[in-house]
């Protein structure tokens, strides 16, 4: 069971006189129960490539495999693809619409034609999940602040029970504190329900933390497909293309240059301390 992106190439307005090509023979293999963090400045094509995974979008040339079957095939299910490959939109709670966030949280599994028990019990779940606070499951959704907004907006699509979640800039205007809780709730999908996660962020920062991969996009390519240590190692590439490690990177980089034996692989600001508290022990000793 898996992802498999093969070759594509998606061109915008494609028959006019300026055609944008936006993805250019994009190949990646998606497995089971990966985090991964999908990285580049706006404009490089992460929200195309999202949307052509949960076939919005269909690449003008190449293939998507899911679970070993062609999404293109005639006759696939792409309805059932999109409540398979769930995909968070930038600013989701511009999506909101019912009378309560519960109600609009029942709206995907509703149209899944579920029993109203079985939907409602999913949307329960969903909110729980995302770590919305149970006594404003019944308000409004206009009423809510906008981390509260985005955690219903994420509950909507999990509660389409997805098995890969795909999250446009999930945390694009959120203060750090919303932004560290709604990445450690959806690193917990990962970690508990086994769901795979592909976090679309312009910060490394961000996905530092949290991901076992990174895909950074550059002008429509992959430019690096890698564990974060391996990517953070090319800063001095990432800078070119207008993109930095996170400040860990720098700081022990820096500490090596100035003779400080540190390794320089830290991506975390736990392993940074870590690893200088390791060599400053060592020359105590
Ligand atoms: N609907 C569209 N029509 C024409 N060009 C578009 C459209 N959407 C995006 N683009 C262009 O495609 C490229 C990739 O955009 P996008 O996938 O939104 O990048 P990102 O999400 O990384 O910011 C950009 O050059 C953008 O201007
Ligand atoms: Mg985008």
């Amino acid at each position: 069971m898996s992802m498999i992106v093969d070759h594509i190439n998606y061109i915008y307005a494609r028959d006019t006189e300026n055609p944008v090509y936006a993805l250019k023979d994009i190949c990646l293999t998606i497995p089971d129960g990966q985090f991964i963090g999908v990285i580049g400045h706006t404009g490089s094509g992460k929200s195309t490539l999202m949307q052509h995974l949960n076939g919005l979008l269909k690449a003008s040339t190449g293939s998507i495999y899911f679970n070993g079957e062609d999404i293109y095939d005639k006759g696939y299910d792409l309805k059932k693809l999109r409540t398979r490959v769930g995909l968070v939109f930038q600013y989701p709670e511009h999506q909101l619409f019912a009378e309560t966030v519960f109600a609009d949280v029942c709206y995907g599994p509703k149209n899944l034609k579920l029993e109203k028990q079985e939907v409602e019990l999913r949307a329960y779940d969903a909110l729980r999940k995302v770590g919305f606070p149970e006594e404003l499951f019944f308000t409004s959704p206009f009423d809510l602040s906008g981390g509260q907004k985005r955690r219903a907006a994420i509950a909507g699509v999990l509660a389409m029970r997805p098995e890969i979640l795909i999250l446009d800039e999930p945390t694009a205007g959120l203060d750090p504190k919303g932004r560290d809780e709604i990445l450690d709730q959806i690193k917990k999908l990962q970690t508990k329900e086994n769901m795979t996660i592909i976090l679309v962020s312009h910060s490394m920062e961000d996905v530092a933390e949290y991901v076992d991969r990174i895909v950074v996009m550059n002008d429509g390519e992959v430019f690096l497909d890698n564990t974060p240590k391996e990517v953070f190692g090319h800063y001095k590439e990432l800078e070119k293309i207008g993109l930095a490690a996170p400040q860990v990177t720098y700081i022990m980089n820096g500490l090596y240059e100035r003779g400080i034996p540190v390794s320089t692989e830290a991506t975390t600001i736990s392993e940074a301390a870590d690893e200088i508290m390791r060599v400053f022990n060592k020359s105590n000793n």
